[in-house]
């Protein structure tokens, strides 16, 4: 199948399956041209909740979908390949949550929405990158449990010092991969270029960072600049959107990287499977998608 072809082939499922694609920022560049929506994950929560389309296909790892089929259970959630799973979300357990619960009074246990549907059931709020710092200061409590990933836990607790915060040991393995020493080689290769930095990277990169945000924030803050180069601390997949919004700047990637190999499973192919045959879907009952409801509406309400 050429690639024009595959491409008309996925159009017209999406009409014939009264589908609508939604895609993350890391997925492959080719798959991000066919979406009908690319964003973070805050605005892919947004836009799965409110698409009227009947079936969502979800370019993106597994919570995103299962977020999708919590915020939207009368929908076929799909995802064009389930093994694409964020290791992030696994990374802690119901039985640290319990256990915190009973070790602090006034605790609110914060998400973030990289985290299994599981999880999410034992939270109080979920936050993304992008709006974490709103979301939390909002909250009356005083602890503030914040799971599974440390870093961003830790950037924004240095924002919110009237809170205490409890961190947990989660990381992305592709963020933290990256070392302050590879920023500061790539600042010296290309001095005039400001540092770009999601929050999942790891403290010591963020000290060396000019900006630090969520993908969409990344995208904006590089195309509203009035600087014509930049070094990107997230995933390779954001340069897409970035030279479609800005071709003539230029953007340096740390050793072309860093990929997320669960993103990168998603492909065209996948895509056309997964359309053709309304498969694999999300499946969840219904009491376990009250319990991971509340959180996420949360999130939606207090972020607004
Ligand atoms: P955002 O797009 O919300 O910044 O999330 C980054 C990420 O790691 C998603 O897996
Ligand atoms: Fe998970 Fe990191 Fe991949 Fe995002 S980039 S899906 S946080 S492993």
């Amino acid at each position: 199948m050429s690639r024009v072809s595959i491409e008309e082939k996925i159009e017209q499922l999406k009409m014939e399956k009264d589908a609508i694609i939604l895609a993350h920022y890391y997925v492959p560049a080719e798959v991000q041209a066919v979406a009908d929506f690319v964003g973070d994950s805050y605005a892919l929560a947004k836009k799965a909740k409110e698409a009227p389309q009947r079936v969502i296909c979800f370019a993106g790892v597994n919570f995103m979908g299962e977020s999708a089929k919590i915020l939207s259970p009368e929908k076929t959630v799909l995802v064009p390949d389930l093994e694409a799973d964020c290791p992030m979300a696994h990374m802690v357990t119901p039985e640290k949550i319990k256990d915190m619960r009973e070790k602090y009074e006034d605790l609110a246990v914060v998400c973030y929405i990289n985290s299994t549907a599981e999880i999410k059931e034992y939270c109080d709020v979920t936050v993304t990158s992008s709006n974490a710092l709103k979301v939390v200061s909002q909250l009356s409590e005083k602890n503030i449990f914040f799971v599974p990933d440390e870093n961003l836990g830790r950037y924004i607790a240095q924002q919110l010092p009237e809170k205490n915060f409890i961190f947990n040991d989660g990381y992305c393995h592709v963020h933290a991969a990256l070392t302050k020493e590879q920023v500061a080689a790539e600042k010296e290769r290309h001095p005039a270029a400001k540092v770009l930095a999601h929050p999942e990277c790891t403290g010591e990169v963020l000290q060396l960072a000019d900006y630090i945000g969520s993908t969409s924030g990344i995208i904006n803050h590089a195309t509203e600049s009035d600087h014509d180069e930049f070094i990107i601390c997230t995933e390779n997949g954001v340069a897409y959107e970035l030279k479609q919004k800005n071709p003539t700047k230029k953007f340096y990637f740390i050793d072309d990287g860093p990929l997320c190999p669960d993103m990168k499973r998603i492909t065209l192919e996948k895509l056309v499977n997964s359309l053709e045959s309304l498969s694999p879907t999300i499946e969840m009952n219904e009491t376990k998608i009250q319990q991971a409801k509340a959180p996420l509406e949360r999130m939606l309400e207090l972020a607004k």
